[in-house]
C-alpha cells in the first residue's frame, strides 16, 4: 500500500472507531466533557477531604485540566488523544484509601447528573466507577495489601506432570497397572 493511501486508511478507521465510541450515542462531546472535567474539578479544589489531597500535588490547573479532559475524550469518544499514566500517579498517593475514592465518586456522580444530559451522565459515572475500582486493585496491589497470587491451573499441570515425571508409572487415571 502506498504512504498516502495507508493515511488514508488509518484516517478512515480512526474516523468509523470514534462513531462506534461509547459516548457518541449518548450524547458525550468535547464541550459536554469540558464541562463535566471544569465543574468536578472546582469542586474538588474547594473540598475540605480531597482539595488539599491535589493542591500539594499539581502546579499548573489548566495543565491538569488540559489532561484530563483529553483522558475523558480518550475513555468516551475513543479519541486517543490521552498520553498519560494514571496508575503510578495514583499509586504514589499514599494516603488515599477506600474513604477517598467514595468521596470522589460522590462529588462525580453529582457533577455528572448537574452537568450532562441524563444518558451521558449514566456513562460518565459508569466509567468512573470501573476505573475507580482497578485503581484501588492496582494501589492496593502496589502497596502489598492484595494476598498473593495462587498459581495458575496451567503451572499446577505443569508442575503435576513435573512431578509424574520423578515417578513414572503414575499418572492422573492411577496407577500404571489400572486398566
Ligand atoms: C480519591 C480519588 C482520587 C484522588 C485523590 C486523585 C488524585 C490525583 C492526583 C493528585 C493526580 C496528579 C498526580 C501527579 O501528577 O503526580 C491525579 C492524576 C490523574 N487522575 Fe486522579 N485521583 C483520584 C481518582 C481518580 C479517578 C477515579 C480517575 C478516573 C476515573 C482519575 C483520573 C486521573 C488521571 C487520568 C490523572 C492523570 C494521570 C497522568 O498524569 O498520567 N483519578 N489524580
Amino acid at each position: 500500500m502506498q504512504d498516502d493511501e495507508l493515511i488514508a486508511h488509518r484516517a478512515a478507521a480512526a474516523a468509523r472507531r470514534r462513531l462506534e465510541a461509547p459516548g457518541v450515542a449518548v450524547g458525550v462531546t468535547e464541550d459536554v466533557i469540558r464541562a463535566q472535567v471544569h465543574a468536578f474539578y472546582g469542586r474538588v479544589r474547594a473540598d475540605p477531604m480531597l482539595g488539599p489531597i491535589f493542591e500539594a500535588k499539581i502546579d499548573d490547573w489548566d495543565a491538569h485540566l488540559a489532561k484530563l479532559c483529553d483522558f475523558w475524550s480518550s475513555v468516551l469518544l475513543m479519541t486517543g488523544r490521552f498520553k498519560g499514566a494514571p496508575m503510578p500517579a495514583h499509586a504514589r498517593l499514599t494516603d488515599v484509601g477506600g474513604a477517598h475514592f467514595a468521596h470522589w465518586l460522590e462529588i462525580w456522580r453529582a457533577t455528572a447528573r448537574e452537568t450532562c444530559p441524563p444518558p451521558a451522565a449514566a456513562l460518565f459515572i459508569a466509567r468512573a466507577e470501573m476505573i475507580a475500582r482497578s485503581l484501588q486493585l492496582g494501589m492496593a496491589m502496589a502497596r502489598g495489601e492484595l494476598p498473593p497470587v495462587r498459581s495458575s491451573p496451567v503451572a499446577e499441570a505443569d508442575q503435576d506432570r513435573g512431578r509424574q515425571d520423578e515417578h513414572p508409572g503414575q499418572d492422573e487415571r492411577g496407577p500404571a497397572s489400572h486398566p
